[in-house]
């Protein structure tokens, strides 16, 4: 098993990593402060993993919720239902929330424990690799809005997260893709040999080998804990983990949550940040066209929906949580490997990459 710190201070946590960990649920024991919990988990985790994972928890009173599956299911609504289980079984602030799922489940859960008497324990069992290596670490909790992604949410940090890599095995392809692109956000960000391990070894990661993918998600959780560390409340550099999120959460709105999923989104989206950035001059079309390899070979998409229209994009990106003072802040390269937050773009070059379609990178 490997260790990564999340540090944070007196809010300091561990990031569990390894095989079959979830057959040593007891690893978490330590993180459940009182005598009860709440597994919060959905229609297609629980047959799978919610008994293996109370088996290890035999000493602690643990209830269970399994809510149904999808984006769509990550509103207002649901978080509704799940305060209705913890007061019906009359949990006190000393209860822990299990989230057991993806990052739908590791979303909403998190905000639940944020709210719930306003506020109580949290752990994160993330069971998809986009969770693993994303959203179970960092904090970011939240329900999405009719209008926009995300847009409901509090930072709110897990005391632990188990990531059981053995889980990954039954995931469907698309939905290891999906985290694939979130592995591949890491290396284009800051981490260029990342970015080449990944070019030397992205068909076995596709074809889910084992221990390939326990590799990308150590190195992820190291990426995504350095930069959590430095700016938990992304008042700066941890805007850098929206690399494709501002063109990407335009998709999943347009297309209604659920219909691209998050990572196939962020997979076009970095796409579109690495032709604006090319039309820019700071990243060159070879460049450009490498990062759009990777994503291809990861069977992402590389362009955005053809039924959207850049109106659409531009109405929008309006919403994103970057924007400040009225101006859309992107998350741009400078290189492989090296991004950074512009604002200010010129809109002509913007319009261009929004028009571009099939047509990105091609310099
Ligand atoms: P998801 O939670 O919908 O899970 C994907 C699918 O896989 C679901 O059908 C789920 O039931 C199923 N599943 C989960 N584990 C499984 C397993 N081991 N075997 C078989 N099926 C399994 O989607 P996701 O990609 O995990 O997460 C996407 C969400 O995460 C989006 O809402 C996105 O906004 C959010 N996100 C949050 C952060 C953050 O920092 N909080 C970061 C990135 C993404
Ligand atoms: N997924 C972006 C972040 O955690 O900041």
């Amino acid at each position: 098993m490997i260790k990564v710190e999340v540090d944070l201070g007196e809010r300091t946590y561990p990031i569990l990593i390894g095989s079959n960990l979830l057959g040593q649920a007891s690893l978490i024991r330590p993180h459940i402060h009182g005598k009860r919990a709440l597994i919060v988990t959905n229609e297609v985790v629980a047959p799978l993993y919610l008994e293996k994972l109370k088996s290890g928890l035999s000493d602690v009173q643990c209830d269970h919720i399994v809510l149904p599956d999808g984006e769509h299911t990550k509103t207002l609504a649901t978080l509704s239902s799940i305060y209705d289980k913890l007061l019906a079984d009359r949990h006190e602030r000393s209860t822990t929330l299990i989230a057991l799922g993806g990052g739908v489940i590791g979303d909403f859960t998190g905000f639940a424990a944020a709210t719930y008497q306003r506020g109580v324990n949290f752990v994160q069992v993330p069971t998809t690799l986009l969770a693993q290596v994303d959203s179970s670490v960092g904090g970011k909790t939240g329900v999405n809005h009719p209008l926009g992604k995300n847009m409901i949410g509090a930072f709110y940090q897990p005391q632990c997260v188990l990531a059981d890599t053995e889980v990954l095995g039954s995931l469907p392809d698309k939905e290891l893709k999906a985290g694939i692109a979130e592995v591949i956000k890491y290396g284009l960000i800051d981490n260029p040999s990342f970015f080449a391990w990944l070019e030397d070894n992205i068909d076995g990661l596709v074809a889910g080998d084992m221990a390939l993918l326990a590799e990308a998600v150590r190195v992820s959780c190291e990426e995504k804990a350095r930069i959590v560390a430095a700016d938990e409340k992304e008042g700066g550099v941890r805007a850098l983990l929206n690399l494709g999120h501002t063109f990407g959460h335009a998709i999943e709105t347009a297309m209604g949550y659920g219909t691209w999923l998050h990572g196939e989104a962020v997979a076009a989206g970095m796409v579109m940040a690495a032709d604006l950035s090319c039309r820019l001059g700071w990243l060159s079309p070879a460049e450009a066209q490498r990062a759009k390899a990777l994503l291809k070979r990861a069977g992402l998409p590389v362009s955005p929906p053809p039924a959207m229209t850049t109106d659409d994009f531009l109405r929008l990106m309006a919403f994103d949580k970057k924007v400040l003072g009225g101006k859309i802040r992107f998350i741009l390269l400078r290189g492989l490997g090296q991004a950074v937050i512009e604002s200010g773009i010129d809109a002509a070059l913007l319009q261009q990459t929004l028009e571009a379609k099939e047509g990105l990178c091609q310099g």
